[in-house]
């Protein structure tokens, strides 16, 4: 029995303006079960729309169990900073998790490893949940570098973290080939890298971190696929883009991730 409370996280990307983010907010509070079934949810809107979908997840019934959360922040205080967002801004608007190292700031705004390792232990010393998201190109999966990719950019992110801080964190593996691309990784071969993640940080901590550690998949997940993928011994969750402006279908895919005892006793 997996002690791993399962994760889905709504990644909205650059998408929605003001009003359809309060609409997409309110559907997804609305929506959720009062206990949201045993199931940690997370919306990551637009920082922008963060202090509206912050209200309106106030006043929603279910919004009391969805974390709100922020795609992106700059690990320093304060100070000149032009255009940069501080973890205790994102604070004051009721935001508990973060994403860092989201494929599209490496690969398309071209962030570093060292500015990644820095904003990973910001997230983590502040308290908040630090969704750091790692995973191959297809270049280097076709020259089988998926372990190695993701072993080095968990290795960089977590330099300055140590196993006391580690609670705080979620691992997405995330794909480049299948983010948005409707081409999703098979369940087994999923599976297959976070067993080798989980593995990971045994070596990098220990047992216990290795076993309590949440490491949830991205990359093209749907309601149709998210049950199997879920499925998985070593999968705990989703990050969900595109699927994820659909309230009906981030419902549907938040409840295929009910804890792994329930599912085996409504099939049993
Ligand atoms: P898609 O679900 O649209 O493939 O995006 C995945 C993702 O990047 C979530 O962070």
């Amino acid at each position: 029995m997996s002690p791993r409370q399962p994760f889905v996280g709504g990644n909205w990307k650059m998408n929605t303006d003001r009003r359809s983010s309060v609409h997409l907010a309110r559907a997804v509070g609305d929506g959720l079960p009062d206990d949201a079934s045993g199931v940690q949810c997370a919306i990551f809107p637009p920082s922008i729309h963060l202090n509206a979908v912050s209200e309106t997840l106030r006043e929603t019934g279910g919004g009391a169990d969805c974390v709100l959360g922020a795609q992106n922040f700059y690990p320093e205080p304060e100070g000149a900073f032009t255009g940069e967002i501080s973890i205790s801004q994102l604070r004051d608007l009721g935001v508990g998790a973060a994403l860092v190292g989201h494929s599209e700031r490496r690969h398309v705004i071209g962030e570093p490893e060292e500015l990644i390792a820095r904003k990973t232990t910001a997230a983590l010393e502040s308290g908040l949940l630090c969704v750091l998201c790692v995973g191959e190109t297809l270049e280097q999966r076709e020259s089988s570098k998926t372990d190695a990719v993701n072993e080095a950019q968990i290795r960089s992110a977590l330099e300055h973290a140590s196993a006391s801080l580690l609670d705080g964190i979620i691992i997405a593996y995330e794909p480049v080939w299948a983010i948005g691309t409707g081409r999703t990784a098979s369940p087994a071969d999923a599976q297959s890298a976070h067993e080798r993640i989980r593995a990971l940080l045994g070596r990098m901590y220990d047992a216990s971190v290795a076993e309590s550690t949440r490491i949830i998949y991205g990359g093209s997940v749907k309601s149709a696929n998210a049950a199997e993928l879920f499925s998985q011994p070593d999968i705990d969750g989703g990050l969900i883009g595109g699927a994820s402006l659909d309230a009906d279908e981030f419902l549907a895919i938040c409840s295929a991730a009910r804890p792994r005892q329930e599912l085996q006793g409504a099939s049993s």
